[in-house]
């Protein structure tokens, strides 16, 4: 069974992907990791010319083993995803582990921005997360501060306004949900009720 959890930073998919792997007992692959861990590795370049260049590099020697989360969940460095994931050719070398991931024979969650359209198109069970911005920073903000970060929630909002207009960009054409996706809005759900609306949606479609 391969199950897609889509949607916007800070939507909740990964918690939510979390709880679905848990409950279903499939290994979990959380994609923003990755696009994370190229922007990381090439953040002195962001602005520079050959960015293109210098990620699509990062994006080829990617080691999944390798990537260590801590250091890649702070709002800055989704910045640095996003501006990474406009490029196709960077989507392009992280396709195969991602689909790799999917097909392994335990089945598997994905959580990402086009895991239903695009990585694994022929999931079991499909879901887009949305959330209205103000939620989304407030719990992100909430989240961060947990982990013992100091969190300027202004900054945040914007920080995820700006992750959302890029992500809608036309570069990669936008992310969209799949048209047999199920959408899943949880601003007014708390995280019990999320997760609950979420794998009775999932048990619906298996
Ligand atoms: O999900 P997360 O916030 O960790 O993702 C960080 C950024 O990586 C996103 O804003 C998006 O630009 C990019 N991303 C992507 N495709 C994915 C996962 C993440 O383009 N499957």
């Amino acid at each position: 069974m391969i199950i897609a959890v889509d949607g916007p930073a800070a939507s909740g998919k990964g918690t939510l992907a979390a709880a679905l792997g848990r409950h279903f007992n499939l290994p979990i692959l959380d994609t923003g990791l990755l696009y994370r861990a190229v922007g990381h590795a090439v953040k002195a370049y962001i602005d520079l010319p050959d960015i293109e260049a210098r990620a699509l590099e990062a994006a080829s020697n990617l080691d999944l083993e390798a990537i260590e989360p801590e250091y890649l969940i702070s709002a800055e460095v989704g910045v640095l995803a996003s501006k990474i994931a406009v490029y196709p050719s960077v989507r392009r070398a992280l396709y195969q582990a991602q689909r790799d991931f999917a097909l392994q024979p335990s089945g598997a969650v994905l959580d990402g921005r086009d895991i239903g359209t695009t990585i694994a198109p022929e999931a079991d069970a499909k879901l887009f997360i949305v959330a209205a911005p103000e939620v989304r920073a407030y719990r992100r903000a909430r989240q961060l501060e947990a982990r013992g970060q100091k969190v300027d929630r202004e900054a945040l909002l914007e920080q995820i306004k700006e992750r959302d207009a890029r992500d809608a960009g036309a570069a990669h054409g936008g992310f969209r949900p799949a048209e047999d996706a199920y959408l899943l809005d949880t601003t007014n759900l708390d995280i019990e009720a999320a997760i609950t609306a979420a794998i009775a949606q999932v048990e619906a479609v298996i």
